[in-house]
């Protein structure tokens, strides 16, 4: 009885998956905004190589690695090799040369975290923070993009937590919930789970693609149209693994004992990476590895408060899909 009971529950969450499909489209960005960013990013550059000729931009973060939203901010990273000026003095030289040509709301952020300068092109109306020599983040982009085009499941389920994590609003790092970035790394990490599995470890795959960055070494497989069938084997719908997904982080995630890593493809313990206890302001209640800097925990802004409301928000989420009568309403509620 109790199979069947299961089996009438996947049948009802089946169900779900046009209207699901019908919020991942009216997520994506149309064509014509990527022409825009790219455009404004050329000119950009254009301001920035006359007073350094070899800086090179380059675009990370959502607009870059298939996770963007419509009218998201644009990252750029300015990668430049000027030894004679510290980060802070390369900030400040940009602001300047951005004022100087009538971009608007300029602004340096020299102590912020990643220290950005941000601004806003009056044109087209985009906002952009451009970060100096952040290229890990150049580097992961790339990863979560060549992840994107193995299974269209994961951007699929990706845009669909970034939307419920921005209406229930537990994607808000200051408030000690999850970056988007560390819910693209859950989405795929719970994909390489799956039995069979959707998604590949790409980085336990032979190197088709290495770079040390910072004295990181970074390296995995970016051959990816060859593994356009990886997944063929599983045929769990976009719904069902939604209800997984968050059953998963509800109900069935160690938050004690484990750390989900994609570099490794699975689960690591906390005590190999002597994340069991609170060190500085870095708590590890729920751990999420960095690929590539995996000494960085994404999971470091949530503490004892946030934790609780992160895990309360995976039940409901998981309840709505399976009892709720209008789930696909319901569950991006706005908080
Ligand atoms: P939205 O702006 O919310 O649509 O998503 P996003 O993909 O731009 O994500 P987010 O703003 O969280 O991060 C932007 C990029 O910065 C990510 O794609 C990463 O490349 C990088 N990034 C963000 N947080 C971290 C971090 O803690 N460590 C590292 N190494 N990179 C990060
Ligand atoms: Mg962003």
């Amino acid at each position: 009885r109790l199979r069947r009971r299961l089996v009438e529950c996947r049948y009802a969450i089946d169900k779900l998956v046009p209207h699901l499909l019908s919020i991942y489209q009216s997520l994506i960005p149309p064509e014509e905004e990527k022409a825009k960013q790219k455009q404004l990013l050329l000119s950009l550059e254009k301001l920035v190589n006359k007073q350094w000729p070899k800086a090179q931009l380059h675009i990370y973060g959502s607009c870059a690695n298939s996770f963007g939203v419509s009218n998201s901010d644009i990252d750029i990273c300015l990668a430049i090799d000027d030894a004679d000026l510290s980060k802070s003095d390369i900030l400040l030289k940009l602001a300047d040369i951005f004022q100087s040509d009538n971009l608007q709301n300029v602004q340096a952020l020299t102590h912020a975290r990643v220290p950005i300068v941000k601004l806003m092109d009056p044109i087209s109306g985009i906002s952009c923070d451009i970060c100096v020599n952040n290229l890990l983040a150049v580097v992961n982009t790339k990863l979560l993009r060549d992840y994107a085009k193995i299974d269209d499941r994961l951007r699929q389920l990706a845009f669909i937590v970034k939307h419920w994590a921005k209406s229930r609003r537990v994607n808000e790092t200051y408030r000690g919930t999850l970056s988007s970035y560390a819910y693209v790394l859950m989405c795929i990490h719970f994909l390489q789970q799956r039995k069979p599995a959707i998604l590949p470890c790409l980085q336990q795959m032979e190197a088709t693609y290495a770079i040390t960055v910072d004295n990181t070494k970074c390296a995995f497989f970016d051959r990816v149209e060859m593994l356009r069938d990886f997944g063929a084997h599983n045929k769990e719908s976009i719904a069902y693994l939604l209800w997984a997904f968050f059953h998963y982080w509800a109900y069935c995630h160690d938050y004690t004992n484990d750390v989900i890593s994609i570099r490794n493809g699975g689960i690591i313990s906390k005590r190999s990476k002597d994340w069991t206890r609170r060190i500085g302001n870095d708590r590890h209640l729920i751990c999420i590895e960095d690929p590539f800097e995996i000494e960085h925990d994404l999971g470091r802004v949530v503490d004892k408060f946030s934790i609780k409301i992160l895990r309360e928000e995976f039940e409901r989420a998981a309840d709505i899909l399976q009892f709720d009568s209008n789930p696909c309403v319901t569950l991006f509620e706005p908080y």
